[in-house]
């Protein structure tokens, strides 16, 4: 009897989005009268996307999720998984609005998923289980946020936007992820956002110490299922709330194992989110993105993804990324969208910031996006998206 090999199951596809406009954090530190090398250094970040007044989650995730649509058609995916920290309303799921608006057929399953910025590892999961009981079957996957905190608080400068969107399948193109999974789970109040606020709540020393215990938790529990030796990953790619976040994490981890620590090793994963700032469940997948679109020597090579969402889940996965990769990046694409924002001042910046309150009441939204989708505001207490002339 001849042996099968193995399925084959992972990330097929990736695309980005993100918000139409940018705060550079050295015109936040000229206001604040910080140093601005607290932000570039210290915190590891040089800008943050800002939504229009007509965008949010669905927006971001639905132009992202167009261009998957574009480049593969819709054809096999019953499933749209959308994970967000920032939902637009306790009931519907995001993705519904997204499935109208990308036109897919009806025999689709939609949901949404919650956990901090882990949501969209846990979607990605879900995906390959689905995909592995019906390969004919391809699961899209949107994660999409906008980090709000409060202004003139030490979080601010670690705000957001983006989204990424994602086609898991069988014989995936990008990467093949691997079985063995490590996840830790531990109660902690580090960063939470109660139902009646909009902004979130953080203890960002807290957040950071539970980042790194996640992430060395998870190690360990990767290592107990049989997941591979340190030397055996190549690159790794971190959930990053604030890239200097990831450094600390991953320092702390090579202690853990006994092996020296690089710090420029993780550099390419860091640029594009140095300039959308924290995007919460698409952090992590933005990074993925830059590391896929920006690193020449992938290909055939073991890499390792870790998640975290605050209270606190984190999961380290691993996948093998295809040696063609290269013949799929993205990185005009990405670079063009970062380009193509439009600058806001700091009184600007946080004018919108006080309107981005989701409300019920009934309003209209002004037209400023150049993005594929809008949302063009409440009517009978009820959200409405539309497409825009660039779709
Ligand atoms: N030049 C270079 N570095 C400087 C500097 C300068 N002039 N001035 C200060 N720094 C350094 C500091 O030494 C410090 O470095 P270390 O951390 O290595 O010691 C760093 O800049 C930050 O300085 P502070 O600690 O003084 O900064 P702060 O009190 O203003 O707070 C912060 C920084 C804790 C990151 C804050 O911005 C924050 O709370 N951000 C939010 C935290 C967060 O995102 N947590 C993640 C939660 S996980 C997530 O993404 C949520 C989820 O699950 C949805």
């Amino acid at each position: 009897m001849t042996q099968q090999q193995p399925m084959r199951v992972g990330i097929h596809d990736i695309a980005i989005a993100t918000g139409h406009h940018v705060l550079e954090l050295d015109d936040l530190a000229e206001t604040l009268s910080v140093d601005p090398a607290k932000y570039h250094v210290g915190i590891g970040q040089d800008a943050f996307s800002v939504p229009a007044a007509d965008e949010d989650i669905v927006t971001m995730g639905a132009a992202a999720a167009q261009e998957i649509i574009d480049r593969h058609g819709a054809e096999g995916i019953r499933t749209v998984l959308f994970a967000t920290e920032s939902g637009v309303d306790q009931s519907k799921a995001a993705g519904v609005f997204v499935h109208g608006l990308l036109g897919l057929p009806q025999n689709v399953r939609v949901v949404e998923l919650k956990q901090a910025c882990y949501g969209g590892t846990a979607a990605v999961q879900l995906a390959l289980g689905i995909v592995a009981r019906a390969p004919h079957e391809r699961v899209l996957v949107i994660a999409a946020d906008v980090a709000r905190y409060d202004v003139d608080t030490a979080a601010e400068p670690t705000q957001g936007a983006g989204a990424a969107a994602m086609l898991i399948a069988a014989d995936p193109d990008l990467i093949d992820l691997e079985p063995a999974a490590g996840v830790f789970t531990a109660d902690v109040d580090d960063f939470w956002r109660p139902n009646d606020r909009s902004t979130a709540l953080v203890d960002g020393r807290l957040s950071v110490s539970a980042y790194v215990n996640a992430f060395v938790g998870a190690w360990d529990d990767l290592a107990g299922q049989g997941g591979p030796a340190y030397d055996d990953i190549a690159r790794f790619v971190h959930h990053q709330p604030f890239t200097k976040m990831a450094i600390k994490a991953h320092r702390k981890l090579t202690q853990h194992v006994g092996v020296p620590f690089d710090e420029s090793d993780l550099a390419l994963g860091f640029t594009y989110n140095r300039q959308t700032g924290n995007t919460y469940t698409a952090s992590l997948w933005i990074g993925l993105a830059a590391l896929l679109d920006l690193d020449d020597d992938l290909g055939g090579e073991r890499i390792g993804l870790f998640s975290y969402g605050s209270g606190s889940v984190g999961e380290l996965i691993t996948g093998i990324v295809r040696p063609e990769y290269q013949d799929h990046r993205r990185q005009g694409r990405v670079r063009e969208l970062l380009a193509a924002r439009v600058p806001l001042t700091v009184p600007e910046y946080r004018e919108l910031h006080a309107a981005g309150a989701a409300t019920s009441e009934d309003v209209e939204r002004p037209r400023v996006t150049a993005g594929p989708f809008r949302f063009a505001g409440v009517r009978s207490g009820a959200r409405h998206y539309e497409r825009t002339a660039q779709a």
